[in-house]
């Protein structure tokens, strides 16, 4: 029943609903699953599913069975980039892995492939799927710098009727964007519809559509001295890292607020805690942290002038369904022998 389809094995959690789904947009594909291999999901887009489930030896040969025996992978195998490394190996006749994550590139790194293994297998990531959640919560920390949200609730808490004081509003803001990919351009279009003036770093002097500036990496200094807010949707990597120091935060203006949606690890975590003593950061609004989850002991869970959250801003209802829409899309590019969209970056992991 499957002969002639392109054998695409379900390596992660994925709905018998989304499964018949996928095979029903594209007709050339035979999803090769059997659900009792896959942890149970706890919410929507738990794609390391219930740490409780085991699989007995029995299974573990079946499910690697099932990996060795497609030509795609829909997922990284328990989300572990060792058991991709076992996939990639165990199979030569693997060619393309679809990855649940937006920031894939930094699994594959970890799963040290061989240049060959690289060359014959496509990467594919699940980036730009978050741009709506991520964006929202992008503008909400942008919002709650501008309107001071910290001493609002301190205030409150005080039951202090102080005097009138003087708001933010974005509308009149400058916002810089570090990163203007699936994630940023959605920021862009959602901050330029407040009226914001939107600046954005990137590496390519290209138009993008709701940026108002596009900033060239070496005036990214020059730029931060310019914002209200600096908003981070950059994928961790070598280059990434520490991108966001010491000298660059002396740079922006003081009381500005900066948000990371992106990886903990754009921003140097002990640079960024000096800045928000000082008041040099009015105010960070974090989704990710540098190691994840935050150290107990992390001056950034007490200081007053910090909103986190558990890298928990992406996760939607519909992120399963726009995922299975993404790979039923680039499953038909692979069959047409199109170039595949969100191609890992094997150079720089992202
Ligand atoms: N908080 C969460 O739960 C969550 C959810 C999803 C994603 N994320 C993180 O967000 C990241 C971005 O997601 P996305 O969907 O927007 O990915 P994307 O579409 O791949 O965009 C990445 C952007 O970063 C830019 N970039 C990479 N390295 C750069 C550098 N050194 N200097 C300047 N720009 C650089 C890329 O520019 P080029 O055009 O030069 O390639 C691209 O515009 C992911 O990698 C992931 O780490 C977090």
């Amino acid at each position: 029943m499957n002969e002639g389809r392109l054998r695409v094995a379900v390596a992660t959690p994925l709905s018998e609903e989304l499964c018949e789904w996928i095979e029903a947009r594209e007709p050339r594909l035979a999803l090769i699953r059997d659900q009792s291999l896959l942890p149970p999901m706890r919410h929507p887009a738990d794609f390391g599913g219930d740490p409780a489930f085991r699989r007995t030896p029995e299974q573990e040969a079946r499910f690697d069975a099932l990996l060795a025996d497609a030509e795609v992978l829909y997922g990284i195998p328990d989300v572990d980039p060792a058991r991709l490394a076992r996939a990639v190996e165990a199979n030569p006749a693997l060619r393309w892995v679809h990855i649940m994550a937006a920031g894939g590139g930094g699994q594959v790194n970890a799963a040290n492939l061989s240049a060959e293994q690289l060359e014959r297998v496509r990467f594919t990531t699940s980036a730009g799927v978050h741009g709506g959640p991520l964006a929202e919560y992008a503008v909400f920390g942008v919002l709650a710098g501008a309107k001071q949200l910290p001493r609002i609730l301190d205030q409150q808490r005080a039951h202090h009727w102080s005097g009138r004081w003087m708001m933010g509003q974005v509308s009149e803001q400058r916002v810089l964007l570090l990163g203007l990919g699936g994630i940023g351009r959605e920021v862009a279009r959602k901050l330029s519809l407040l009226g914001a003036h939107v600046m954005g770093v990137s590496r390519h002097q290209r138009p993008v559509e709701h940026v108002d500036e596009i900033v060239s990496p070496d005036r990214l200094h020059e730029a931060a001295g310019r914002a209200d807010a600096v908003v981070s949707s950059l994928p961790g990597t070598a280059a990434t890292q520490g991108m966001v120091d010491d000298a660059l935060l002396a740079a922006m203006k003081p009381g500005v607020t900066i948000v990371n949606v992106g990886r903990g690890t754009v921003i140097d975590e002990p640079a960024l805690i000096r800045a928000l003593e000082r008041g040099q950061v009015g105010l960070a609004v974090l989704d990710v942290t540098a190691v994840e989850p935050l150290d107990p002991e992390s001056p950034l869970w007490d200081l007053p002038n910090v909103l986190l959250t558990p890298h928990t801003a992406a996760l939607s209802e519909s992120e399963d369904r726009l995922i299975a829409e993404l790979f039923a899309d680039n499953a038909r590019r692979y069959l047409d022998g199109e170039p595949l969209l969100n191609r890992v970056n094997t150079v720089e992991f992202y």
